[in-house]
């Protein structure tokens, strides 16, 4: 049965104190347990990057979760797609930004030849939450000359004001 949006945001589960005490955990995998939701969800963000009118050259998925959909998203546009991986796990020339998360401290790295200067690009994650991680993707796209057009996110904990820690306009499915 094909799976409506307001559907596919259902399956998001949460869980109290995980992965220490005091975060409420939002898990996004149950989605990608019916293929029927990931057609749903990967068709909505698709529609969603078309909607912004700007031509787009790559989506910017983040380690780990934003691999997830990234490259479904990617494949349905017919553009690249671009992994922002933690630290010391991509070979060749990198760009690096550190940043800080919800829950510690982490370092972001690109290929230094993943993004061409000029090129637009959508970053994709599960979630925002302190936007730590999203501000780091997108200078790590600024410092190859990109422009972030759209962060798009599965969920956004509003609360945590992730958004205001971002320059390019920011998308997300659910809001909470
Ligand atoms: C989570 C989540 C986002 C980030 C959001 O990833 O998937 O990438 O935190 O937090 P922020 O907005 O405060 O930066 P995490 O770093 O836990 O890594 P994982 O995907 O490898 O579990
Ligand atoms: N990453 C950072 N905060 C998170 C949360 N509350 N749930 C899932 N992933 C997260």
């Amino acid at each position: 049965m094909p799976y409506t949006i307001n559907q596919v945001k259902e399956l998001v589960r949460e869980f109290p104190d995980f992965p220490s005490e005091g975060i409420l955990f939002r898990d996004i995998f149950p989605i990608f347990r019916e293929p029927e939701a990931v057609e749903c969800l990967v068709g909505h963000f698709v529609e969603q990057v078309r909607g912004l009118g700007s031509p787009i050259d790559a989506v910017v998925g983040l380690d780990a979760r934003g691999f997830l959909f990234g490259p479904l998203i990617a494949l349905r546009l017919g553009v690249a797609f671009v992994p922002v991986r933690k630290g010391g796990k991509l070979p060749g020339g990198v760009v690096q930004a550190k940043y800080q998360k919800e829950y510690g401290v982490d370092v972001f790295e690109m290929q230094a030849d993943g993004i061409q200067a000029g090129q637009n690009v959508v970053i994709v994650d599960d979630l925002l939450a302190t936007g730590g991680s999203c501000r780091a993707a997108e200078e790590l796209v600024g410092m190859l000359g990109g422009t972030v057009v759209l962060n798009a996110f599965v969920i956004s904990l509003e609360g945590l004001e992730g958004r205001k820690q971002l320059k390019a306009p920011v998308y997300a499915l659910i809001e909470c």
